[in-house]
């Protein structure tokens, strides 16, 4: 059995997305795959709680309870690892991870970005899109690298921008495509290891 290993930060929607497409699309009997555990770094966020009720094991490593980046993410790997994972899937994971862990899950690390990568790398990318007088808006699936917010592009969803947006409003928007996008782009990784 192939294990997925989710990690999150907050309310964990797309983890939530993972995990309904997983059993609706019976991902264990398709590809022999399924999600092994849901690790956050914020303790009681309400996705661990969400996590378990669906019945996955979850684990906390709260990134507070150490000194560096090196040491926080070196007990995140720990946790990982007790599951052999063959794909790490970050989904509104609020870290910068350091090149040694992004070197550890190479070929097997990936994340979801709510903009249409290249443009609009870090934070309040909604805001900066209306901002900027986009037309289009939207959400990336790509691998991870060392350089935050890029690495190869593996599926992109759009939405349009409409006139008097809120940056609210358009964040509403492209999460419900987040929650499509992701899951079919781990299905079809899923289909061809
Ligand atoms: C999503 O917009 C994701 O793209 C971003 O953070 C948000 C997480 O939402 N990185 P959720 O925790 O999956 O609901």
């Amino acid at each position: 059995m192939k294990h997925i290993v989710i990690l999150i930060s907050g309310g964990g929607s797309n983890m939530l997305a993972l995990l309904r497409a997983a059993q609706r699309d019976e991902w264990a009997t398709r590809f022999g795959a399924r999600v092994a555990a849901v690790i956050g770094n914020v303790p009681g966020a309400l996705g661990l709680k969400r996590a378990a009720e669906a019945g996955v094991a979850t684990a906390v490593v709260s990134h507070k309870a150490f000194a560096d980046r090196e040491s926080f993410d070196a007990a995140l790997a720990t946790e990982i690892d007790r599951h052999q994972p063959a794909l790490v899937l970050l989904a509104g994971f609020m870290r910068i991870l350091t090149p040694g862990f992004v070197a550890r899950y190479e070929g097997r690390l990936l994340n979801i970005h709510p903009s249409l990568l290249p443009a609009f790398p870090g934070l309040n990318t909604h805001q900066r899109a209306i901002e900027a007088g986009c037309a289009a808006a939207g959400a990336t699936v790509h691998r991870v690298t060392a350089e935050l917010d890029h690495g190869p592009i593996l599926g992109q969803a759009v939405v349009p921008v409409l006139s008097g947006d809120t940056a609210d409003q358009l964040a509403a928007r492209v999460l419900s495509q987040e929650h499509v996008l992701y899951p079919r782009v781990v299905a079809d990784l899923l289909s061809k290891m």
